[in-house]
């Protein structure tokens, strides 16, 4: 069974892309490369010891994709690309909808032509806004996102839901990602950010080998037991470990599924700082600052749903996605650059 992963060279798609190919599943990436390298591709058949098709082609054109359905023969896709940068979605608005909207209608457009009907999409836990209630289900309304990027991941859940509806042939599912952390055990394949880091856990392992002075701790002030944001971390392998399981879901004809995929445990900023010190003997300064725009007091997920329906559940805990994290950063301190 060929597996289209678009995407596949970025953080989440090459840990994928690892796990499909130990369970013996031929992948073929589609990535632009706009925010990764190709390393990531030779990586991976480095861990797996097994081959893949890789095209440097963009979503955005339609004939690239459509030439890779004429010389592939896909079964299914599993669709990563797509911009991510919360902050530089405010910035560019028009980019940030045009690749992530108009290149998923582009990819959704060559699958009908080709008669592909399964499709596995990267959604967020950021559609649920300010969520309703925590720990969050499914069931949890969406709410208001604070930014482009945000509103690209609730628009394309809707463009995909309202395609299953018109033709009940597709099998859509939504996984909606908690906040993924850790690398590859072998430090072959991490996380690669360009420029000084958003995200918490690159912004940590950057200090933690002395790119980077001190964190800036966003809040100290929000309604959680020590006043910092709580987020469930998950690690990015058991994240991979996900979409393999909703690969064999969509094959039981599964209409239209949507799962939360996080561990259910929320961790404040300062418990990741106390967690990451303690498992790599390592001390990471900190300022307390302002709070940063649009972020929420609390986000972690009810998974029993991904559980009981995938049999997925996460395994590895915190001291896993700290130690993994600083392993990979401290092998590739420049990322794939080195
Ligand atoms: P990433 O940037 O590492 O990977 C995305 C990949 O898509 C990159 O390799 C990039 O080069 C490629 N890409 C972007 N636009 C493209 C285009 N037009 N054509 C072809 N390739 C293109 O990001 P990631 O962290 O691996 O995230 C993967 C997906 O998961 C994204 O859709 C992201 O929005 C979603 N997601 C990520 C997180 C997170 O915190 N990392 C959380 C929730 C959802
Ligand atoms: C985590 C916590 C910050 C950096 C983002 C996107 C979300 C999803 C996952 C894609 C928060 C605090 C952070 C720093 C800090 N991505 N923090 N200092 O904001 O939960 O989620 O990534 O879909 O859409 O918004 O993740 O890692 O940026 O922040 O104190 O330098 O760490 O305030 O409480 P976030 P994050």
């Amino acid at each position: 069974m060929a597996i289209l992963v678009t995407g596949g060279a970025g953080f989440i798609g090459s840990h994928t892309c690892v796990e499909l190919l130990d369970k013996d599943y031929e992948v073929v990436v589609v990535d632009n490369l706009s925010n990764s390298s190709e390393k990531s591709i030779e990586r991976i058949k480095e861990i797996t010891k097994k081959d893949l098709k890789f095209y440097k082609a963009d979503i955005l054109d339609k004939k690239a994709l459509k030439d890779v359905f004429e010389q592939e023969s896909i079964d299914a896709c599993i669709h990563f690309a797509g911009l991510k940068a919360v902050g530089e979605s405010v910035e560019k608005p028009w980019e940030y909808y045009h690749n992530n909207i108009s290149g998923t209608l582009n990819l959704l457009e060559v699958m009908k032509e080709y008669g592909v009907k399964d499709i596995i999409f990267s959604s967020s836990a950021t559609v649920y806004g300010t969520p309703q209630f925590v720990p969050i289900t499914e069931k949890c309304p969406k709410g208001q996102c604070t930014n482009p990027y945000g509103w690209t991941k609730s628009m394309l859940e809707q463009i995909l839901i309202d395609i299953q509806a018109a033709d009940n042939e597709y099998n859509v599912i939504l996984l909606r990602y908690f906040n993924p952390i850790g690398a590859h055990k072998s430090g072959l394949i991490g996380e690669d950010p360009k420029g000084i880091p958003n995200n918490l856990m690159p912004y940590i392992t950057q200090v933690a080998v002395g790119k980077l002075d001190k964190l800036g701790v966003f809040g100290d002030d929000y309604d959680t037991p020590d006043g910092t944001g709580v987020r469930d971390y998950i690690h990015v392998c058991d994240l991979a470990k996900g979409h393999v399981a909703a690969i064999s879901k969509l094959k039981e004809k599964c209409g239209l599924k949507t799962y939360n995929l996080g561990t259910g445990v929320g961790y404040s900023v300062l418990d990741i700082i106390k967690n990451f010190e303690k498992a790599n003997g390592v001390k990471i300064p900190y300022e307390i600052k302002a709070r940063r725009a649009g972020d929420i007091d609390k986000c972690y997920a009810d998974a029993s749903l991904a559980k009981k329906e995938l049999g997925w559940q996460a395994q590895y805990g915190i001291y896993d996605m700290c130690k993994d994290s600083f392993n990979w950063q401290i092998k590739n301190p420049n990322g794939f650059e080195d």
